[in-house]
């Protein structure tokens, strides 16, 4: 069975390992195993022993808000697998956001990145949001940028580590974020227990999650169609190449606010960028490694538990019964023709939730490598 996992885990990577020998932008030690593909870093920004030090300060520092009240990790905590345990996050104005933080592990293969945004590809380019965005006002750097760099650049510790990172060069915001696109991609989690498990180690998880394995790679389920590949998502960068197995994007039926399918205005999804009608609701496939740690779930934090996920795709989606957003999302005609038809006895969903716990890596929770340095 593990080479068939192996196999399958392989499938939707094709294409993403980097040519031998052609230049992949990265110069510091994954130490990847070889059922994750090569993954690649932009030249413009190359990833470095040096830069990912720098912007692991930076990722812990409140100085780099505007009001000297948030840090990346406020929102991406290391415990959670660099998300957090709201529903969804608040902002340096103390205000609440819309959508759940999602984790960090393994952002580096992320292809396109956020919930729902066809068109942010690079974490540069990701990082404008955060950084300068005011729906929502996360960490409210536009207007002060000279303010942090000045604030920066009077501690010694980050004029070394500017130097070491990018010698020769000013201060300045810019490198703040490429130093922090670094750091973010020097996040790679693959030493869960099922990992281990497919290296050889029979032993690593228990029967229950070797059956709740097989379930999910099951066509009876096709939880790996989205979930695919050794990301446990279509949306890696693979998708570069021509290689990717479905959409990365889909509606899986939380909602249905108008009986027509709509999802709160609050977060509608990739209709939001492209104006298509059947881009309703549709959100990015989000990686499963870690996810035991995650709570809650979905693009706004609206389900509690994993159980709690797992049976909304038996019921075909969500029937929210009262408030503002009642309606049956099971109705949803935008749902995905992808999801399958299943119901489960309360042992095989017992099954199905011990191998989503088996894709905790708690190593890379606990590495030292990752955490605040200050
Ligand atoms: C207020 C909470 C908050 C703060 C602060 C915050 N983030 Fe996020 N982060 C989020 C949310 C919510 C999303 C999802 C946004 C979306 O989908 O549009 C996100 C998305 C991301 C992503 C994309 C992940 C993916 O899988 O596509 C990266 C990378 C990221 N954040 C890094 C950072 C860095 C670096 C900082 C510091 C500059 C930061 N974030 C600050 C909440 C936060
Ligand atoms: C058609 C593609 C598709 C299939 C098939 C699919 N999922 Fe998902 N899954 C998604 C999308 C898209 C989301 C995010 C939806 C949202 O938040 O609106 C998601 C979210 C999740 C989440 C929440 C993760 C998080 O971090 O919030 C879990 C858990 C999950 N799926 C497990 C499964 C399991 C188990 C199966 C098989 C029974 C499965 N999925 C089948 C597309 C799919």
């Amino acid at each position: 069975m593990r080479a068939i996992l192996l196999m399958t885990l392989a499938v939707g990577i094709i294409g993403a390992c980097a040519v031998p020998g052609e230049d992949n932008g990265i110069d510091l030690e994954l130490a990847l195993p070889q059922h994750f593909p090569d993954p690649i870093a932009p030249l413009s920004n190359r990833l470095t022993p040096e830069s990912a030090e720098l912007g692991r300060h930076l990722f812990y520092d409140l100085r780099l808000s505007g009001n000297g009240t948030l840090a990346c990790a406020s929102c991406h905590q290391q415990e959670y697998a660099f998300a957090d345990s709201l529903a969804v996050s608040l902002g340096a104005s103390g205000g609440e956001g819309v959508l759940n933080a999602p984790s960090l592990a393994n952002v580096i293969y992320a292809y396109p990145l956020t919930w729902a945004h066809g068109s942010v590809t690079t974490i540069e380019e990701q990082l404008l949001g955060p950084m300068f965005g005011e729906q929502p006002l996360e960490m409210g750097m536009a207007g002060f940028e000279d303010e942090i760099a000045g604030r920066l650049a009077i501690d010694a510790r980050y004029r070394e580590l500017f130097a070491d990172a990018f010698p020769g060069e000013e201060i300045s915001v810019k490198l703040v974020r490429f130093a922090l696109a670094s750091f973010v991609r020097s996040l790679v989690s693959y030493q869960s227990a099922f990992d281990r498990f497919l290296a050889g180690d029979s032993v690593a998880i228990s029967q229950s999650a070797q059956r709740g394995s097989e379930l999910f790679y099951s066509e009876r389920l096709g939880c790996s169609h989205c979930h695919a590949g050794f990301a446990f998502s279509a949306a890696v960068q693979s998708l570069a190449t021509n290689s990717q197995p479905t959409s990365p994007f889909h509606n899986i039926g939380l909602y249905n606010v108008d009986g027509e399918g709509g999802y709160p205005s609050a977060a509608q999804g990739l209709i939001e960028e492209s104006g298509f009608a059947k881009d309703m609701g549709r959100f990015r496939v989000p990686s499963l490694r870690n996810v035991a740690l995650t709570a809650p779930y979905g693009h706004d934090g609206s389900v509690a538990t994993l159980d709690d996920f797992i049976r909304i795709y038996e019921e075909g989606g969500r029937n929210v019964e009262a408030g503002s957003n009642q309606g049956d999302g099971r109705n949803n005609p935008w749902r995905s023709d992808d999801l399958k038809v299943f119901e489960l006895s309360d042992a095989e969903r017992d099954d199905l939730i011990a191998f989503l716990e088996s894709l905790t890596d708690s190593s890379f929770v606990m590495d030292s490598r990752f955490a605040d340095p200050w």
